[in-house]
């Protein structure tokens, strides 16, 4: 069965009082009982404290980013290897925030899923159409475009380590989300297409999140779709009992 995941994306929120203070009252709120994997992504420098405070937990945490290069002059830059020097197994790429403000794009995203993999963490892959490729009808193109150059050059057992999140840019943060009949078509869609590239063994097994405006009051219909695997999550996770709620709706 493929796994439930429910991840929380802080963005650029919450500096280190304001993340102890989520991170502990995540700690006595979450139920062990949740069906879902619970990954929280805060920002770079308090990412090593998260680690420390979510020892012992069932509780992940991934990094928001990082850089395809090993080491060397690239300023202001993380690498792969600092990651998993403290501990920060999992990493979202592709955020669609990256791709829009800092030019990230599907040849570059390449270079940071190998090395990722290559340093043997999990990738979030994150990708999803704008509002003008829907209107337009063009959204299983594009998502699809962005599936093959971003992604599709890895090999089969490197599906293993990945995960994949299907964020519409239209419901990003703006209250309006999918519904979960558009999530489901897509996530389908998403499916038959690495099923095609790839095997239906792997197409089967790979968990595809759904993000975009997810809020407890549309988790549980939006996760009850055959294809939804659970959600990233941004807004609604900077508040405990908003995330909580939706990782019980899983
Ligand atoms: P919102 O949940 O705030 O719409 O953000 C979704 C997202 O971008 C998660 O990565």
């Amino acid at each position: 069965m493929r796994k439930k995941i429910v991840a929380g994306n802080w963005k650029m929120n919450k500096n280190l009082a304001e993340t102890n203070a989520l991170l502990s009252d995540l700690k006595t709120k979450i139920s062990s009982s949740s069906k879902a994997e619970i990954i929280v992504a805060p920002t770079f420098v308090n990412l090593s404290n998260a680690v420390e405070k979510l020892e012992g937990t069932e509780v992940k945490v991934a990094a928001q980013n990082m850089h395809q290069a090993e080491n060397g002059a690239f300023t202001g830059e993380i690498s792969a290897d600092m990651l998993k020097g403290i501990g920060v197994e999992t990493v979202i790429l592709g955020h669609s925030e990256r791709r829009a403000y800092f030019g990230e794009t599907d040849q570059l995203l390449v270079d940071k899923v190998d090395t990722a993999l290559k340093h043997n963490m999990s990738v979030i892959f994150c990708f999803g159409e704008e509002l003008q490729d829907r209107k337009s009808d063009n959204h299983f193109s594009v998502v699809e475009s962005q599936l093959q150059n971003g992604l599709f050059h890895i090999n089969s057992e490197s599906w293993d380590s990945i995960v994949l999140a299907y964020e519409p840019v239209w419901a990003i943060g703006t209250g309006e989300t999918a519904s979960p009949e558009q999530a489901q078509e897509m996530h389908a869609f998403i499916r038959n297409t690495i099923a095609k590239a790839y095997t239906q063994d792997i197409a089967d097994k790979v968990s595809i999140l759904y993000g975009g405006s997810v809020k407890p009051n549309n988790a549980e219909e939006i996760f009850a779709k055959q294809d939804v695997d659970g959600g990233l999550i941004g807004g609604a996770s900077l508040d405990v009992d908003s995330f909580v709620a939706i990782a019980s709706a899983v």
